[in-house]
C-alpha cells in the first residue's frame, strides 16, 4: 500500500479545517460532552505529581492502571469473571491495541494459528485496514453491509464470507457500536454468531467496542452486549478478545490510551514484550492522566452510568431533529455510538455545484460524484462529514455526522447549513 494512502483522512481533514475557522468538522470521531463540566475540574482538582510519574513503566501499562481499568469495564460490561491487571495490557491508543492483536493473530501465538486475512462487516473504521492490511501485507475480507438489507449483519452473511474465503480468514472482528452505523448486536445474535465461529471454525473472535458506554438511552435497540460477557467467551479463554479506549466514550482522544483485554494469558504474554521493544508504549504521562479518572472511587462509572447517556441523548435528539427539520434521510437504525449515517444518494446525480476547495487535501477517490457531494458541503456549506467510501462502503452516497464532536448547537447549525445547500443543488 503507497504511503500517501495510509494518512488518516479524518486527520487530513481536520487539518484542512483549520485554515478556515467558519467549517465544523463533523468528520472526525469525537467526544466533547464530558469535558467542560466534569473532567476539566477533575483534571484540576487532582493536579499532582510524583518521580515515579516521569520514569520507565511497563509499556504495556503499571498493573494498578491495568487493574483499574479491568474492575472498571468488568463491572460497565458485565465481564464475570472480572478481568484483572494480568488480562489488560495497554497501549498508545486503542489503534495500538488493534494493531497488536492483528499482528498476534496474523503470526501465531502459543498453539494459534497464524493467517492472513481477517472477516470484517463494511462499513467500517479506516484504520483497521492501516494494521491488517498495510502493516501486515495481509487483506480484510469484507461482508458487505448494504441499504438494501438494513445494514444488517447476519450468521449467513458471515458464514457465507468463511465459506468464499481461500485461504481462510483468522478471525471475525465486530466493532460494536458500529463505527459508522451507530448500532449494536442483539445478545442472541452475538452468541449464535460466537458459538459458529469458536465451535465449527479455527477463527478468533475479536470485537472493537471503543464505544461501548455511548448507548442512546431510550433510542430503539437492544441492550449492549460486550463479546467478554458471553458465555462463549469464558468457555474460550484464549480466543475472543476486546479493545477499548479512553478516546470516545470518555472524550479522551489526545490521551493515546487503548487496551487490549482478553483471558488469554498466552496473548498478553506475546503482546506484551512488542511493547517493551518500544512500540505503541503507554507512556508515564497518557499513565497519570488516565489514573485521575480511577483516583476517587465511582467516578469514572459514574461519568459512564449517569453522564455520558444523559449528555449523549441530549445531543442524539438535537440532531436528530435538525435532520428531520432539515428533511437530511438517514439510515433510521441509530442507537449507539456517536454518529448519523446519512443517506445523500438522491443529490449525487444532480448537477453538483463546483466550489472553490483551496488547499483541498482531498485526492481523487473512488465515485467522483460522491467526492463533489462531499467537497461542496465541506467548501461551500463550510460543513465536514466523512464520506462513505472513506469507510468501505459499498452502497454510494452515505456519509458519517459526528454528533458529538462539537457543542450541539453548533451541531444544530451545521444541519441547518447542509439542508439549505443540499436544496440549493438543482436537479
Ligand atoms: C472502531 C474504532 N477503533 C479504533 C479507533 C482508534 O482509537 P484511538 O484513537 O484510541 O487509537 C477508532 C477511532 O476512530 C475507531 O472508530
Amino acid at each position: 500500500v503507497p504511503i500517501r494512502h495510509l494518512y488518516d483522512p479524518e486527520e487530513q481533514l481536520s487539518l484542512w479545517c483549520q485554515q478556515d475557522s467558519d467549517v465544523i468538522p463533523l468528520h472526525v470521531a469525537e467526544n466533547v460532552l464530558l469535558f467542560e463540566n466534569h473532567l476539566k475540574p477533575l483534571f484540576e482538582r487532582t493536579c499532582t505529581t510524583e518521580l515515579a510519574d516521569t520514569k520507565y513503566q511497563p509499556n504495556y501499562g503499571r498493573d494498578d492502571l491495568n487493574g483499574a481499568v479491568g474492575a472498571f469495564l468488568s463491572k460497565s460490561l458485565g465481564w464475570d469473571p472480572a478481568l484483572t491487571h494480568r488480562e489488560i495490557s495497554s497501549f498508545a491508543g486503542t489503534r495500538s491495541a488493534v494493531d497488536v492483536m492483528g499482528r498476534a493473530l496474523f503470526e501465531g501465538y502459543a498453539d494459534r494459528p497464524g493467517g492472513s486475512s481477517v472477516l470484517m462487516p463494511s462499513p467500517r473504521w479506516h484504520g483497521f485496514a492501516w494494521t491488517y492490511e498495510a502493516r501486515l501485507g495481509g487483506s480484510i475480507v469484507d461482508i458487505p453491509l448494504t441499504a438494501e438489507g438494513g445494514f444488517r449483519l447476519t450468521l449467513k452473511a458471515i458464514q457465507d464470507a468463511y465459506g468464499a474465503a481461500d485461504p481462510k480468514p483468522r478471525a471475525l472482528v465486530l466493532t460494536q457500536p458500529e463505527n459508522p452505523l451507530g448500532v449494536h448486536y442483539d445478545r442472541a445474535f452475538l452468541e449464535s454468531a460466537a458459538q459458529w465461529v469458536l465451535e465449527k471454525t479455527d477463527m478468533d473472535l475479536v470485537s472493537d467496542e471503543i464505544y461501548a458506554h455511548c448507548v442512546v438511552p431510550g433510542a430503539s435497540g437492544p441492550a449492549f452486549t460486550s463479546a467478554l460477557a458471553l458465555p462463549q467467551a469464558v468457555e474460550h479463554p484464549d480466543r475472543v478478545h476486546v479493545v477499548w479506549g479512553f478516546a470516545k466514550d470518555f472524550g479522551l482522544s489526545g490521551f493515546r490510551v487503548g487496551v487490549l483485554a482478553s483471558r488469554s494469558k498466552k496473548l498478553h504474554d506475546v503482546v506484551r514484550p512488542v511493547t517493551s521493544a518500544g512500540f505503541s508504549p503507554m507512556t508515564s504521562s497518557n499513565a497519570w492522566f488516565v489514573r485521575k479518572l480511577f483516583h476517587t472511587r465511582g467516578v469514572a462509572e459514574g461519568l459512564m452510568k449517569e453522564v455520558l447517556p444523559r449528555e449523549l441523548k441530549q445531543s442524539f435528539d438535537a440532531a436528530s431533529d435538525a435532520l428531520e427539520e432539515q428533511r437530511i434521510p438517514r439510515f433510521g437504525g441509530t442507537h449507539s455510538a456517536q454518529f448519523f449515517w446519512l443517506d445523500l444518494r438522491q443529490w449525487l446525480d444532480r448537477r453538483i455545484p463546483t466550489v472553490h476547495c483551496p488547499n483541498d487535501p482531498e485526492e481523487d477517490f473512488g465515485d467522483p460524484r460522491e467526492q463533489a457531494l462531499e467537497r461542496y458541503l465541506r467548501c461551500g456549506a463550510k460543513v465536514s462529514l466523512l464520506r462513505g467510501q472513506r469507510l468501505a462502503a459499498s452502497d454510494i452516497g452515505f456519509f458519517r455526522l459526528c454528533y458529538t464532536a462539537v457543542d450541539r448547537g453548533t451541531v444544530v447549525q451545521a444541519i441547518r447549513r447542509v439542508g439549505t445547500a443540499l436544496r440549493a443543488i438543482p436537479r
